[in-house]
């Protein structure tokens, strides 16, 4: 049970571009596009591989429709967003596109602009401070523009009470080592703005798409370029040649307003003939829907996500063929990877990431540096067909849980009385009678309590972690040379310590105060003759205690004397639980009276 709580799958599905990396670049699929090539032919390097560099990643969120009237939640959700999501997905800049006000009026058929609407927006900005942690560019929807005359007009709250503040399209440069990626703001709301509904279409007319065109120029320089807007390019009136043409340079154009078309349409992706895609993003109103996208080795891929529902996972290579385009993108590059990336964010931090592709198990991927998973492969072995690749991302929530649970317990039996035992002497009476004894006996309370808290808190092992660099481990991660590595493996390994060591000793100890309630020391219980119930028992627990041993010897081999030496959890260990398994068999007869006399007036009840 508990590991179907705990394991919180999600498998990101993106089929493998390779195949028609081959063909697109080769020219074989079909005719060339006919772009206009505004950029310079792209290397096949550098190649997605074992760096941390060549990366980062941005957030989207569309159609907020902050309210007077209706659904306060979408300000609350907002604000959690703001900070929980925001701090947990460190996003390099943030795209609110449009309608981040309702400015309907109450009886919901009317439109006007609320101050007050507009004055939550800033305030959860402020409050979260979200503009100090990430670049937050939002753009004016048709709703922030219902009812406004004109631009200076008072009205115009989007002036006052946005991040960027001013109107009109914008062209923003993100700048890295590795590259400038330009996002251009594309509005096209109308001024003066028109009450609802004659407000659903965007205008551009010749000036905009002057601007426009020139922001699309000075972008060329760009590793890439994304547009963003509030209006889908079919809800745009432009002059010819087109918006759509205007952006043809574009890697991707990111909008929103049709929210999901009452559900109707739940994904809303196209591509343009020029090979741009555009990707309208479900709403935030009433579906809490936001978007994660990343370049990696200039390499585009995203996610749609909903809000709270985590982990959050993004295969950032191999890129989804479904939305790879060899105009805009280096696709050879995924030949030339080494690497299979993913990034994987969640409230805990992650077990562990498993890769797989057509079903085959490829194995673990590991952790690189904040949320990048690699996993080495060979792109090769895939270049023929389409293939699924699947990712299964495990947050620590297992361990917790067993830890708990096994506290708990723990916990409970020390603190409640014996209770009056009605019924026969079945399996479930005599464990919870023997996790009586063993919660009420100091020695054996404090042991197996200090065993598992030490398990979570203390330091495994202190040794040479990589070649001449000192580090601890804990459950949680690695201290090494001044750096803290978040922890996958050592999780796992931590739930392999409770199940096959921490909680059979436990179990052991409950066992054989049983068996000294019942009045046998150790060599009177092997001469009942029933050797078949006994002998499992011991063998079960010497085989574990073995495989405690072997872990000291593979601790030796792999860091060092000195971490053999300084290790708590698994040295230490073995040389200490002889010890307490001796403490239960010579334990003075006179401390166990007391249970031994309510085992038997519960047996003989
Ligand atoms: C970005 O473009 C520059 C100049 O063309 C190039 O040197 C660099 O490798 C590109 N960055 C990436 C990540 O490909
Ligand atoms: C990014 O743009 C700046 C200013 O145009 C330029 O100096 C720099 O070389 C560019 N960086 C890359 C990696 O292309
Ligand atoms: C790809 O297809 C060719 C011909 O069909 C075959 O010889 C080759 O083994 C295949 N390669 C892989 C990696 O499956
Ligand atoms: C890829 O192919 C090589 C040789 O063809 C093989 O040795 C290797 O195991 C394959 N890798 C995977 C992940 O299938
Ligand atoms: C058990 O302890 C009592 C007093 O604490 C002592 O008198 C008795 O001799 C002990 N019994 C054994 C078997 O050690």
């Amino acid at each position: 049970m508990a590991a179907l709580l705990a394991i919180k799958v999600v498998a990101g599905l993106a089929a493998a571009a390779l195949a028609a990396v081959l063909l697109e670049h080769y020219g074989l699929a079909g005719p060339p596009s006919p772009l206009p090539q505004l950029r310079a032919p792209r290397s096949p390097h550098p190649a997605p591989g074992p760096g941390s560099r060549n990366i980062f990643w941005g957030l989207q969120i569309s159609d907020i429709h902050l309210s007077r009237f209706r659904d306060p939640g979408r300000a609350v959700d907002l604000e959690k967003f703001c900070s929980e999501t925001i701090d947990i997905i460190q996003p390099a800049l943030v795209l609110a596109t449009g309608d981040l006000t309702d400015a309907k009026t109450k009886q919901n058929w009317g439109s006007r602009q609320h101050e007050v609407e507009w004055q939550t927006y800033q305030s959860i900005l402020k409050k979260t401070r979200v503009m100090e942690k990430t670049k937050w560019l939002d753009i004016k929807g048709n709703h922030d523009t219902f009812n406004i005359p004109s631009l200076e007009s008072v009205e115009n709250y989007y002036r006052k009470y946005s991040a960027v503040r001013r109107d009109g399209s914008f062209h923003y440069v993100h700048s890295t080592p590795f590259g400038n990626y330009s996002f251009i703001a594309l509005d096209a709301s109308q001024t003066p703005g028109p009450k609802r509904p004659y407000n659903f279409f965007g205008i551009l007319d010749e000036k905009r798409m002057e601007e426009l065109e020139l922001l699309a120029k000075e972008s060329s320089r760009s590793n890439h370029s994304i547009w963003f807007g509030h209006f889908t390019t079919s809800t745009i009136l432009s002059p010819s040649p087109g918006i759509r043409s205007i952006m043809s340079s574009a890697t991707a154009y990111l909008c929103g307003h049709l929210h999901t078309l009452g559900g109707l349409m739940p994904v809303l992706h196209t591509r343009h003939f020029q090979g741009t895609l555009e990707l309208e993003l479900g709403d935030w109103k009433d579906n809490r829907r936001y978007r994660l996208f990343s370049f990696d080795h200039d390499l585009f891929s995203f996610a749609d996500l909903i809000f709270g529902e985590w982990p959050v996972v993004l295969i950032t290579n191999p890129k989804s063929l479904l939305y790879s385009c060899a105009n805009h993108e280096p696709l050879e590059r995924l030949l030339h990877s080494t690497h299979i990336r993913v990034l994987a964010f969640s409230l805990s931090s992650i077990t562990s990431v498993t890769v797989k592709i057509d079903g085959v198990h490829l194995g673990q991927a590991i952790h690189l540096s904040g949320p990048i998973f690699i996993l080495k492969w060979n792109p090769r072995n895939y270049s023929n067909k389409t293939h699924n690749i699947e990712v299964t991302v495990q947050a620590r929530v297992l361990f917790v849980m067993i830890v708990l649970i096994q506290l708990t317990i723990l916990i409970t039996f020390r603190h409640r009385g014996y209770p009056e035992h009605k019924g026969p002497p079945g399996f479930i009476n005599l464990t919870s009678f023997s996790l009586h004894v063993l919660s009420k006996i100091n020695i054996f309370y404090y042991s197996v309590l200090l065993l598992t808290l030490y398990t979570v808190l203390g330091p495994w092992f202190v040794g040479e972690i990589t070649k001449g660099k000192l580090g601890c481990c804990f459950s949680f991660g690695i201290f090494v040379d001044g750096h803290f590595l978040q922890g996958s493996l050592t999780f796992i390994v931590g739930i392999l310590q409770l199940v096959f060591f921490n909680i059979p000793l436990m179990a052991y100890l409950c066992w054989s105060l049983l068996q000294r309630c019942f009045g046998h020391n150790f060599r009177s219980h092997l001469h009942q003759g029933r050797y078949l119930k006994i002998i499992p028992v011991h063998l079960l627990m010497l085989l574990l205690y073995i495989w405690q041993m072997c872990s000291c010897y593979f601790l030796h081999m792999t860091y060092g004397t000195l971490a053999f030496l300084f290790s708590p959890l698994r040295t230490w260990l073995t040389l200490l639980t002889p010890l307490l398994i001796r403490c239960v068999w010579t334990l003075n007869s006179t401390e166990l009276g007391v249970f031994i006399v309510q085992l038997k007036s519960h047996l003989s009840s």
